[in-house]
C-alpha cells in the first residue's frame, strides 16, 4: 500500500502534513536507524494509534471512570493490562502512563516524599534524566545520591553501589540505564535494597524486549517496581507502563497510615495523582505490541538483537577501535573514543551525513565535556527489525570505519555512502514506513 492509499484524506486535505510524512518515510527509509531508543512500530500498532479510540476519554480506571461511554474502553485496557501481566509475570500492571518520564514520575509519587534520598546513575554515567538527574523534576524534588561506572573497567561496580546505599541510605534504588551496554544484576541490586529498607525500582525501557527473549536477566521477580516505555524496541506505541507488587513490604515503615497498598499507589499516583484521561489509541496500540511480543518471532527479534550487537562490537574492535564498557550484553554498542583525536559529537554528525543516524554520548572515565563526548551510541533494534544479520554488522562496521577515517573530509565520501546505504536498505522491508505491497 502506498502512502497515497495509506493516507488519502491527509493527501487530499491537508497536501502540507501528508508532505511532511512523505519525507519522513523517506528519511527512515533510506538511512540506517541506529538511535538505540529507536525501532520501528509495527502496522498493527500504527493502525491501533489511529483507531477511534483516539476519541474517547475515560478518566479513572475500569469500572471506576469518570466519564460515560467507557464499556468498550474498559475491556480495553482490561486486555492490554491482563497481556501485560502474561507477558512480564507481574502482579499489578498500569497501561496508562503518557510516556517512559511520566510512569517513572508515578514511581516517585508512589513510594517517596520530595526531599527524599534516591539512589540513581547520573546521566553521564549512562542514566535516565527521571532517575534523580539536576535538570529533571527528579533532581529537583528529591536528592540523587549517585552510583556510576568505574571509569578504567566501564562496568558496574555492585561493591561499590552497596557501600554508597549503606553509606546514604536512599529510600529508593533505580535499576536501569539508557547508554550502558552490559547486563545488570537485578539480584545484587536487590540484596542492597533489602539491606538499606529501599525500594528496588527496575527502569527496563531500553532492555524490554531482551528481558521478553530471555537474554538479560528479569528484573520482576527482585524488584518492588518495573516501568518501561512501550516504543523503543519493544515497537509499540509512545506511551508507558508500570508493573508492580501488589502488597507493599515497606508498608508499616514508611506508609503505616495509609489505606493504600503499592498497586494502588502507583495506580493513584497515575491518575488523579499526575495525569487526566488515558490516551487510549496508545493503550489499543499497547495491547497489541503485548500480543506481538508473545510471539516467537519477536523473542528471535530479541535475541536477534543482541547477537547484531555482538557481530558489530567484534568487527569494530577488529578495525582498531575501542568500545565501552569492553563489548555488549544488549543492543548497545557505545564507541569510545577517549584515545582519538576526533570527538563523538564529529563522528555522530559525520555519520549522520553519510545516512547512519545515532547520537554522540559520554563514556566512562571521559574528559570531554557532555556537548562534545567521547563517544557514539549506536544500538541494533531498528536494523534488527528490519530483518539484518550478523553478516549485514559487518557492513555497518565497514561504512562506519570509512566515516571515521575520513571524519574532518566527510564531504568527500558522504554522497557515496549515503547512496550505498539506500541502496542497500531497497532489500529490506522497512515495517510502516515501505509496506511489502509496493
Ligand atoms: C531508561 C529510560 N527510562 C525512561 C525514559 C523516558 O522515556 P520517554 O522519553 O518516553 O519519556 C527513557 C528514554 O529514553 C529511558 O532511556
Amino acid at each position: 500500500m502506498s502512502n497515497a492509499e495509506r493516507f488519502p484524506h491527509l493527501k487530499a486535505n491537508d497536501p502540507e502534513v501528508y508532505q511532511l510524512i512523505q519525507e519522513q518515510c523517506e528519511l527512515e527509509s533510506s538511512t540506517l536507524k541506529m538511535i538505540a531508543s529507536e525501532s520501528y512500530a509495527t502496522y498493527e500498532v500504527m493502525e491501533a494509534c489511529g483507531s477511534p479510540f483516539t476519541n474517547k476519554y475515560s478518566e479513572g480506571y475500569p469500572d471506576a471512570r469518570y466519564y460515560e461511554g467507557n464499556q468498550v474502553t474498559d475491556k480495553l485496557e482490561n486486555l492490554a493490562r491482563e497481556r501485560g501481566k502474561k507477558l512480564f509475570g507481574a502482579e499489578h500492571f498500569n497501561v496508562q502512563p503518557y510516556s517512559g518520564s511520566p510512569a517513572n514520575h508515578a514511581v516517585y509519587r508512589a513510594v517517596v516524599k520530595p526531599g527524599d534520598k534516591i539512589m540513581g546513575m547520573p546521566v553521564t554515567d549512562g542514566g535516565h534524566l527521571t532517575h534523580g538527574w539536576k535538570v529533571s523534576f527528579s533532581g529537583m524534588d528529591y536528592v540523587q545520591v549517585p552510583y556510576g561506572t568505574n571509569p578504567e573497567t566501564g562496568k558496574i561496580d555492585m561493591d561499590q553501589v552497596r557501600e554508597i546505599a549503606l553509606r546514604e541510605r536512599p529510600k529508593l534504588i533505580w535499576a536501569g540505564t539508557s547508554a550502558y551496554p552490559l547486563k545488570l544484576d537485578y539480584a545484587a541490586f536487590a540484596e542492597i535494597a533489602k539491606e538499606v529498607d529501599a525500594y528496588l525500582v527496575a527502569d527496563i525501557s531500553h532492555i524490554n524486549s531482551l528481558v521478553i527473549a530471555g537474554v538479560h536477566p528479569d528484573p520482576v521477580p527482585y524488584c518492588d517496581v518495573v516501568t518501561s516505555t512501550s516504543h523503543k524496541m519493544l515497537r509499540g506505541p509512545r506511551a508507558g507502563f508500570v508493573m508492580s507488587k501488589i502488597e507493599d513490604r515497606y508498608q508499616q515503615k514508611y506508609f503505616p497510615t495509609s489505606k493504600f497498598n503499592l498497586a494502588q499507589r502507583i495506580d493513584r499516583a497515575v491518575f488523579p495523582g499526575l495525569q487526566g484521561g488515558p490516551h487510549m489509541h496508545a493503550i489499543a496500540a499497547m495491547a497489541t505490541a503485548f500480543a506481538y511480543a508473545m510471539t516467537d518471532e519477536f523473542k528471535e527479534y530479541g535475541k536477534q538483537i543482541v547477537k547484531n550487537a555482538r557481530a558489530l562490537v567484534s568487527a569494530i574492535i577488529e578495525k582498531g577501535y575501542a568500545v565501552a564498557s569492553g563489548g555488549t550484553d544488549t543492543h548497545l554498542v557505545v564507541l569510545d573514543f577517549r584515545k582519538e583525536e576526533f570527538t563523538g559529537k564529529d563522528v555522530s554528525q559525520a555519520l549522520a551525513k553519510c545516512g547512519i543516524i545515532a547520537n554522540f554520548n559520554m563514556v566512562p572515565g571521559d574528559q570531554r565535556k557532555p556537548s562534545v563526548t567521547s563517544g557514539v551510541r549506536l544500538g541494533t533494534p531498528s536494523l534488527t527489525s528490519l530483518g539484518m544479520k550478523e553478516n549485514d554488522m559487518l557492513k555497518v562496521a565497514d561504512w562506519i570505519d570509512q566515516v571515521c577515517k575520513n571524519v574532518y573530509d566527510i564531504d568527500k565520501v558522504a554522497t557515496r555512502i549515503r547512496g550505498e546505504i539506500a541502496e542497500f536498505l531497497k532489500g529490506f522491508d522497512v515495517p510502516g514506513i515501505r509496506p511489502k505491497l509496493i
